[in-house]
């Protein structure tokens, strides 16, 4: 199988592994992943020919990827009886990156094709299973043990569910868990309303179905749920610092332009 049998958002994938692909050829990558090398290399033999083909405009991607892994390192340094739920996990490959200890277990969850993807290109490893469904089928959830610390991913997922699908999504993991993180990215109202214009997901026919000015106040979908902060991205100080000069300039004029550098944010709650 190949990416041209994903369909609509699974497409998206695409792009944000060769991002991370191509981050780590720089002399000194921000996230420095060789699974996405060499997972890329296999879902596209061909991804990196064509006028666009090494562009690092996509390294902002690799900026989320960035700001996920270290939060989810230091939760994990501090609760490493934790129970994993990498949703819309895609084929990043988080969990070789973070290695952690053997009393975490991991779950990486997607659509099962692209869960039959990662299958073939990633390896096995113990504590980590793979789940092959709709987030929003949360049937899925009752396969996950219970009565310890919750770390919850979702990085670049919730901007394809509805608001009520995300509400249910969160609300359910903090339901089934005594105490927890959950770290999430979502994009404006305005990249919301706009999406289906967006070339990058015309071309994979799809949209956001989502959006949120003040991603903080989704702290209100639960009582136990409390916002903690947010990470950078489009004026991260690590893409400033290590982004090649052309596209370190691109950045700084597009961040002049109002609204794009607050359309998509990195967010962190607990429980
Ligand atoms: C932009 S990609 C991000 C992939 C990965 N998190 C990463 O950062 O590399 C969005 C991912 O969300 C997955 N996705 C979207 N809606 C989903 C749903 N309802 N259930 C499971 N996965 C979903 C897609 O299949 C895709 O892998």
């Amino acid at each position: 199988m190949k990416d041209t049998e994903l369909v609509g958002a699974q497409k998206t994938l695409t792009p944000v592994l060769k991002a991370k692909a191509l981050d780590n050829r720089l002399p000194d990558p921000i996230l420095g992943d060789q699974y996405a090398e060499r997972v890329m290399r296999r879902l596209d033999p061909d991804y990196d020919n064509g006028r666009s083909g090494t562009s690092q405009m996509g390294l902002v991607a690799v900026v989320r990827a960035k700001a996920h892994d270290d939060w989810a390192r230091s939760f994990l340094a501090d609760h490493p009886d934790a129970v994993v739920l990498h949703l819309g996990c895609g084929l990043d490959a988080r969990v070789h990156r973070i290695d952690p200890p053997a009393t975490v277990d991991w779950y990486d969850l997607d659509y099962p094709a692209v869960i039959e993807l990662r299958k073939r290109f990633l390896p096995p490893r113990e504590h980590y299973t793979q789940i092959g469904s709709s987030v929003t089928d949360l049937t899925w959830l009752e396969r996950i043990p219970r009565g310890r610390p919750l770390l919850m991913i979702a990085e670049g997922l919730v901007p394809y569910l509805t608001e009520t699908e995300a509400r249910r999504l969160v609300t359910s993991g903090i339901d089934a868990f005594p105490t927890g993180q959950i770290q999430i990215d979502t994009v404006s109202v305005w990249a919301w309303r706009s999406s289906k214009w967006n070339p990058m997901l015309r071309k994979y026919d799809t949209q956001f179905n989502c959006g949120f000015n003040d991603p903080a106040t989704l702290a209100d979908w639960h009582p136990r749920l409390e916002y903690v902060d947010e990470a950078p991205m489009y004026d991260a100080p690590v893409l400033m610092a290590k982004a090649p000069p052309n596209i370190r300039r691109t950045y700084r004029l597009l961040n002049l332009l109002p609204g794009l550098k607050r359309s998509s944010r990195i967010v962190r709650f607990r429980f």
